[in-house]
């Protein structure tokens, strides 16, 4: 396995898994089959309502927590929560987490911050992260925090390759997780010919290629999938690299076009949405 090196000195594996938008057996279900194919790293997040079933998939699996990166979120709503940490902790059946993110701008986010920092000194949680903090966040957060970010979890893509916020990235040496790796299941990001005649050359799918891409600018990708051969697939993905040329070509991709345009009322509805958390 490739893996980053973070700011703090911790280092994280370069491909994982993401558990959006599945339901408490498929998360259970892909957690444990992708940790016993040789993954180590897992996102999830409160708002998934999934991480009871993450905790129970990788007991499941044999592999030992210490090999694990596993990566959670705070929702907004929880932010004020002074037990937030402890009850993601609770929920996951772990007494620490590889990185914990807050996850949208939303509500008292500094608040939301201040939890991870406070969780950080205490071991709770071995690197932070902010997620979706693009633009005026980063920039007003920049001014505030005590400790820097390890990670930022937003949309990349090759049609959306974070150009101007990886400026402020590097300055700290902050790391990019991509979300929507694969253009979120739209298949005009992976029916791209180029993808097709790169995966013909190196005997690959045009969604490995693309995974490979994310790598190689230095990315951290958590493609999600509750199918089998989709998930082996996406992490077989190391055995190739992409020319200087080919990685040029694919740069040609960039729109600077998103798939979701996140406005301001939602941020508020956000903040006012509490997850229905599982009970058991
Ligand atoms: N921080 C945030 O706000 C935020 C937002 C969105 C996502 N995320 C994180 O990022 C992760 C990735 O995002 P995502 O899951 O929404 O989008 P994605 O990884 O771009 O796409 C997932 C879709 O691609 C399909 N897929 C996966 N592997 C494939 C392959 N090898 N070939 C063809 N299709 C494939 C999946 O279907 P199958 O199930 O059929 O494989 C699923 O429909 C999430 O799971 C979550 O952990 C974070």
């Amino acid at each position: 396995m490739e893996n980053v090196k973070l700011n703090n000195g911790l280092t994280c594996p370069v491909v994982g898994i993401g558990t959006f938008m599945l339901s408490p057996a498929d998360a259970e279900n892909s957690v444990r089959e992708a940790l016993k194919m040789g993954y180590r790293l897992i996102d999830t997040a409160n708002a998934y309502v999934n991480e009871r079933a993450v905790g129970r998939g990788m007991k499941a699996s044999g592999v030992e927590r210490g090999e694990i990166f596993l990566s959670t979120k705070l929702w907004p709503s929880e932010y004020e929560n002074p037990n937030a940490v402890d009850e993601t902790l609770e929920r996951l059946g772990v007494d620490y987490v590889d990185l914990l993110y807050i996850h949208q701008p939303a509500g008292n986010w500094l608040a939301g911050y201040r939890q991870l920092e406070k969780a950080y000194k205490e071991g709770k949680a071995r690197s932070i992260g902010i997620s979706n903090f693009e633009g005026k966040y980063i920039a007003e957060l920049e001014t505030k925090w005590e400790i820097a970010p390890q990670f930022i979890q937003v949309e990349a893509h090759p049609y959306f390759t974070q150009k101007e916020l990886r400026k402020t990235l590097d300055k700290y040496g902050i790391k990019l997780m991509s979300w929507y790796p694969l253009g979120h299941g739209d298949k005009s990001l992976i029916n791209e010919p180029l993808f097709a005649e790169l995966g013909k050359k190196y005997g690959k799918t045009p969604a490995q290629v693309i995974l490979r891409w994310h790598t190689q600018m230095g990315f951290v990708v958590i493609p999600g999938s509750k199918n089998v051969d989709h998930i082996r697939d996406n992490l077989n993905i190391l055995d190739f690299t992409l020319t200087d040329e080919e990685m040029a070509r694919i740069a040609k991709l960039d729109k600077n076009e998103r798939y979701y345009h996140r406005t301001d009322a939602q941020l508020v509805q956000f903040a006012a949405w509490k997850p229905g958390f599982e009970k058991e």
